[in-house]
């Protein structure tokens, strides 16, 4: 495995054709994996994954890597990306139990979220989660409040809204002034928190944290935070005297979901974000404090495809080829919500031959359920053929739902032709397993 996956491709690392033209990742067939536990099907390749971890490991030396499991959060990821030293960031208490489940060392738990409850605080307190992000004013009074009950201090991080415009979908910019999360700058809310802080013995803030957005390009809006965040712990320093020590920059690397797609690689990220905050600690004579990141799709959405078989293909002359898959908008939210482009192959036998443009759309029965609009698809698809969907890692497992009653779908892991349950399948029992039978 090398460090830094450089390739201008969507599709895991290890993927590649065998002789008959059929898609192999870890060196399994995909179209045995669809045969052996049916489709939909997340396929995760444990050497991308693996290496993803790595390759963030090496461009940030020093600096703590968290996985943000909100992500892909299953048990099995946890302990994969946890076994390659990253710490990990819950955002509620579910995320939290996950990770307890997956033997992540608490220490290295960084627990955020915009409105946490007295519960999840109180569990935090209790498993001793290594540093908790501040969201508001509120959840500084409710740590308190849940410190001194347990008698507990809480090491926490301050989140700030540093007024950054980061170029991106609407539903995943974050670091604007007009956002639900964190303390805004430059309304003086983060000036605030911090003074108030002075008056909560159990909230011992040792940092700031900021998160400017998500599937972001380039690296201006990265940089542009660190110099943010840099001055910030200056002046504070020069101005009320707190000597905070560490700094999380927060996640957000885009990554490449079609071969249209160009990010950067992992490693310019990690040289251009450690440059600008060494820059601006010289500037503000400011000795760098301890860096944290937090990137969640970088590490995962890679690593994994999503298994369909087609099931109708409807030709409307002269208007638009409807290919309908065996899943959808219930376990891919991505392409309804945010207009997301995911490269789609036909993988279980070669793609030669004509190419028709084609729209890939779910079997929900809603309109807007949408796998992929418009790409070129071998024109003799039939039903039967099996699909794959790229970058499927980030975002859609976390986000599936059981819409029209469909179980969720299982998730394998494939390595050097070994093949592991990740998740399995949910059942019609599991899907009423909550109902109560009047
Ligand atoms: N840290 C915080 C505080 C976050 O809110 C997020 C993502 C991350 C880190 C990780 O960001 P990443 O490295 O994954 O970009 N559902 C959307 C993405 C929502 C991102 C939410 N927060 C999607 O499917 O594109």
């Amino acid at each position: 495995m090398t460090a830094e996956p450089v390739t201008d491709s969507p599709w895991p690392l290890t993927s590649a054709r065998d002789e008959a033209g059929r898609l192999t990742i870890g060196g399994v067939d995909v179209a045995d994996l669809a045969a052996g536990h049916g489709t939909p099907l997340w396929v995760v390749d444990e050497d991308d994954l693996r290496t993803r971890c790595r390759a963030y490991v090496e461009a940030f030396p020093d600096v703590w890597v968290a996985y943000a499991s909100k992500a892909w959060c299953a048990v099995g990821i946890l302990q994969i990306v946890a076994e390659e030293g990253l710490w990990i960031d819950v955002v509620s208490g579910g995320e939290l139990h996950t990770a307890a489940v997956a033997g992540v060392p608490m220490d290295r738990v960084v627990f955020h979220g915009s409105n946490k409850s007295l519960a999840e605080l109180r569990s935090a307190a209790e498993l001793g989660v290594g540093r908790i992000v501040a969201d508001s004013f509120e959840e500084l009074d409710r740590l308190e409040a849940v410190g001194t009950e347990l008698d507990h201090t809480f090491r926490t991080w301050l989140r700030i809204t540093p007024g950054i415009d980061a170029h991106t979908h609407d539903y995943t910019r974050t670091g604007h002034d007009d956002s639900k999360f964190g303390f805004t700058l430059s309304l003086g809310l983060a000036d605030e928190a911090m003074r108030r802080t002075a008056e909560l013995p159990h909230v011992d803030v040792l940092g700031i944290h900021a998160h400017i957005g998500s599937q972001i390009f380039g690296t201006d809006p990265f940089v542009a935070n660190a110099e943010v965040m840099i001055g910030l712990l200056a002046r504070w320093r020069d101005e009320l005297g707190a000597t905070l020590t560490e700094c999380n920059l927060g996640g957000g690397m885009g990554i490449r979901y079609t071969t249209a797609d160009d990010p950067v690689t992992v490693a310019e990220y990690g040289a251009a974000v450690l440059a600008a905050v060494d820059r601006a600690c010289e500037e503000h004579d400011f000795p760098r404090p301890q860096l944290a990141v937090e990137p969640g799709r970088a590490i995962v959405a890679p690593a994994a495809v999503t298994l369909y078989e087609v099931g109708t293909i409807k030709r409307l002359p002269g208007l638009t080829t409807y290919v309908s898959v065996d899943g959808g908008m219930s376990d891919n939210i991505r392409p309804a919500l945010y207009r997301a482009e995911h490269d789609v192959a036909l993988v279980n036998r070669p793609a030669a031959g004509e190419l028709e443009v084609c729209t890939v759309v779910g079997k929900h029965c809603e309109s807007g359920d949408l796998v992929r609009d418009r790409v070129a698809l071998p024109a003799d698809l039939v039903a039967g053929d099996l699909l794959a969907v790229a970058a499927t890692g980030a975002y859609t497992a976390s986000m599936a739902s059981n819409y029209n009653r469909l179980p969720r779908p299982a998730a394998v892991l494939v390595r050097a032709g070994a093949v592991r349950l990740l998740q399995r399948r949910e059942t019609y029992a599991d899907v009423v397993a909550r109902d109560v039978v009047l």
